[in-house]
């Protein structure tokens, strides 16, 4: 049976529906090819309102003011294809010690990080490593709330100038493969007191743990750890 005249620009709206349908699935594919992945619009607003609570004297943070897509940020790692952040790099970069303290002491500070630690960090929900080593938190404790950070293989907050109880919610982070918890050397005379433990029950959450660095942290509360 032929088609009912009235049909026929149905029929023709429907045929162009398919043909468009078509096309842009084809171009999608083909800008596929050579886009760049961009970083989330979430994960940029996680990591600049992380920035916010930073204090950064040198402006090594310089690119997160002036880049749009957050993965060509400094110390900012993504996974290519999908665009979230997987690793964040922000060890402080000048650690040239040379043997003269008055100097070390200059440029060390002159660009570690300072400031808080914004909980927005849990947006990142594919973080998998998270260095903060070798900056100056000066004597702030380590947020609990890292537990929720539950992709993360990679803690370094080794000689950050983190202090106080390490908190038993670190074993939660039951993927962790590489844990540095290192305090500061008081021989260096940081006004604050180092890092210890409760007890070390916690680390019994971190089946896959395969390093594991507590130097300096006093462990007198945590008599039984072997
Ligand atoms: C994407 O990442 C994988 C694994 O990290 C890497 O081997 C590959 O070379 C990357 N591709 C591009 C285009 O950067
Ligand atoms: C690192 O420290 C050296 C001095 O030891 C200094 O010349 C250099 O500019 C510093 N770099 C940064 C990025 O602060
Ligand atoms: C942690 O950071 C310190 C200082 O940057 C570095 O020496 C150490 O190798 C790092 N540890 C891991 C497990 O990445
Ligand atoms: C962390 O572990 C405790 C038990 O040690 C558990 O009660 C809690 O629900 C866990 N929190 C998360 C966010 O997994
Ligand atoms: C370690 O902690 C214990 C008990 O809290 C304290 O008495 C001791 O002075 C601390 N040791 C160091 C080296 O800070």
């Amino acid at each position: 049976m032929t088609m009912n005249r009235s049909m026929q620009p149905v029929a023709i709206l429907f045929f162009l529906f398919v043909f468009l349908t078509i096309t842009s699935v084809h171009f999608s594919f083909c800008n596929a090819n050579h886009d760049v992945v961009m970083c989330m619009e979430s994960e940029r607003q996680a990591l600049s309102a992380f920035k916010q609570g930073l204090v950064d004297p040198s402006n090594r943070l310089y690119s997160w003011e002036v880049e749009d897509d957050c993965c060509k940020w400094e110390g900012v790692v993504c996974n290519n294809l999908t665009g979230h952040v997987l690793e964040l790099h922000l060890q402080n970069p000048n650690t040239s010690f040379d043997f003269d303290y008055e100097l070390y002491g200059y440029w060390f500070k002159r660009s570690a990080l300072r400031g808080e630690i914004n909980p927005s960090l849990l947006n990142l929900k594919h973080l998998k490593y998270l260095d903060l080593s070798l900056n100056d938190f000066g004597g702030i404790p380590i947020p609990s709330f890292i537990e929720s950070l539950a992709s993360l293989r990679c803690l370094n907050l080794s000689e950050a100038g983190f202090a106080g109880s390490i908190p038993h919610q670190l074993g939660n982070l039951s993927s962790l493969r590489f844990l540095s918890l290192k305090s500061l050397n008081f021989d260096f005379g940081f006004d604050f007191s180092s890092m210890y433990v409760e007890n070390l029950q916690w680390l019994l959450g971190l089946s896959h743990l395969e390093h594991l660095d507590l130097s300096y942290v006093n462990l007198t509360k945590a008599p039984n750890w072997l």
